[in-house]
């Protein structure tokens, strides 16, 4: 078995901190979306952010890897400050796997190649070493016999499987996920589910966006509650999922979990963003794909 030279890596030692988040802010326009977020998030640790639609978990995530330009505060990745001006972003974002709710694979290249092209621009892996890579992390996710597939002739969980075993193939320190099952048809769900859970398992580092409550349940180190840009509250998924202390994370876990659920403290009569929110907890229990902020905002 021929083998390929193991790319340079500076991973942290267990228990350090891989990415540290300090006063983090940030507005579009006159509005913030992020308020002095502080968090940190440790070697080999899971934790899943939720929160409800355009309480900014896209944008922290989006801001980690610089997708997002941050108005204050700082983002230490493995203790590279990514707000200097003088960071080298593009070694920083090496060093972290996106995947997206959208699979964005090219389409008009196969599979292999979606899984090649980026180790061979960013890591300068010769074609061989870049396939050898690629085929092990497709095997990884279940799709070895698919490597000369186009996207196009996939299923949705099948392409997803495929956007993480790219993402693998740049061997991160971190993975970084931003619901990555929304768009999926319910059966396909379970089998990208699986694919994380072994991540997981094998000690990755891992932030995930999902309204997926019993994989972040059953797979989190730590459960991050966001609404309205600030942590509400955070810890063990056993005590903010199944013991929330707050009555905004009780009111969002209500209506995840029982869509038709009304709070009877609420003040007001539903509104349009209150029904936007029933409505998207009803697809999100049904398993249904959601329009996130995202592409909502999106008007042409
Ligand atoms: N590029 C942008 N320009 C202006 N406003 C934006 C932009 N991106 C996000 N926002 C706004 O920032 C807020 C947070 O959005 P974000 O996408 O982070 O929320 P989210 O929690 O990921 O929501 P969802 O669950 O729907 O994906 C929302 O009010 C959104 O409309
Ligand atoms: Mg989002």
């Amino acid at each position: 078995m021929t083998t390929h030279p193991s790319p340079t890596r500076t991973s942290s030692p267990p228990g350090d901190a891989v990415v540290e988040i300090t006063d983090l802010r940030k507005s579009f326009g006159s509005v913030e979306v992020l308020t002095n977020i502080t968090t940190a998030i440790s070697q080999g640790e899971v934790v899943c952010v939720i929160g409800p639609s355009g309480s900014g978990k896209s944008t922290l995530l989006r801001c980690i890897n610089l997708l997002e330009q941050p108005t204050g505060g700082t983002v230490l990745v493995d203790g590279i400050d990514v707000t200097d001006p003088d960071c080298d972003i593009d070694r920083v974002r090496s060093r972290m796997g996106m995947v997206f709710q959208q699979f964005n694979l090219f389409s008009h290249l196969t599979v292999l190649d979606n899984c090649t092209v980026a180790q061979q621009v960013v890591h300068r892996r010769d074609k061989s070493q870049a396939e050898q890579v690629a085929r092990s992390n497709l095997e990884k996710v279940g799709l070895a016999d698919r490597a000369d597939a186009f996207p196009a002739q996939l299923s949705g969980g099948q392409q997803q499987r495929v956007a993480i075993a790219r993402a693998l193939s740049m061997e991160p320190d971190l993975m970084l996920f931003d619901e990555p099952t929304s768009a999926l048809d319910p059966e396909l769900v379970g089998d990208v589910l699986a694919v994380m859970r072994r991540l997981a398992s094998e000690g990755m580092t891992m932030i995930v966006v999902t309204h997926e409550m019993a994989f972040a349940r059953e797979v989190a180190d730590r459960v991050i509650f966001m609404d309205g840009g600030v942590i509400v509250e955070e810890g063990h998924p056993d005590r903010v999922i199944g013991d929330p202390q707050h009555h905004r994370t009780r009111t969002f876990l209500k209506r995840v979990l029982d869509p038709t659920h009304v709070d009877p403290d609420a003040d007001v009569e539903p509104g349009d963003d209150r029904r936007a929110q029933i409505k998207e907890a009803e697809l999100s229990a049904r398993g249904e794909p959601r329009v996130s902020s995202d592409m909502r905002d999106q008007r042409f």
